[in-house]
């Protein structure tokens, strides 16, 4: 398959909803998260993201600032057969940009994930380093990381 992709930093309501699509595809369908779990109160705060492939959504996450120079990112998916396609790495790539420029003036130095466990080699491709024992929430399996920048 040829990849017709484009990443938009999610900017109205319609990217909104399809960014909380693949959301629910991934995490709600597949991955059995309860949907209240899934989608929660930092929605209203973050910055998401949302990948199309032709017209249609294909992958999503968000990022928000949670201390003063840190930001945490978070929701990131892809439909499956998207995957192993660099499609999440161009996503945080953007997700990381966003955080480090727009929050500028008051300096993002460190970006911070719970990654699940099977998902390390993805975040570690990226070089984010793990920081914490394996540990369990709602029954997944996750692992605290993170990645510092110098502006
Ligand atoms: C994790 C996820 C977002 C990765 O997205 P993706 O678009 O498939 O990842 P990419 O193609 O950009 O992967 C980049 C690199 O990360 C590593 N990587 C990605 N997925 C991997 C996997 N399942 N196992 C091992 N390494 C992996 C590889 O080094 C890969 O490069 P390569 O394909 O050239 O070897 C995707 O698998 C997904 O949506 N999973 C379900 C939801 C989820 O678990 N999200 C993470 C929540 S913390």
């Amino acid at each position: 398959m040829i990849l017709d992709l484009t990443v938009k930093l999610v900017e109205n309501q319609q990217q909104l909803e399809d960014a909380l699509f693949v959301r629910r595809e991934v995490f709600v369908k597949e991955q059995g998260i309860p949907l209240p779990l899934e989608q929660d109160q930092y929605d209203a705060e973050a910055q998401h993201i949302v990948v199309y492939h032709q017209e249609a959504p294909i992958a999503a996450g968000r990022v928000r600032r949670i201390a003063e120079k840190v930001a945490k990112v978070d929701r990131v998916c892809v439909l499956p057969d998207f995957r192993r396609k660099q499609v999440g790495v161009k996503m945080m790539e953007v997700l990381e940009k966003f955080a480090v420029l727009h929050h500028s003036s008051h300096a993002i130095d460190t970006i911070k994930i719970h990654a699940q466990s099977h998902a390390v080699p993805f975040y570690e491709a990226q070089n984010y380093k793990i920081t914490s024992p394996e540990f369990i929430d709602g029954g997944t399996a996750y692992r605290a990381m993170e990645k510092h920048f110098t502006l």
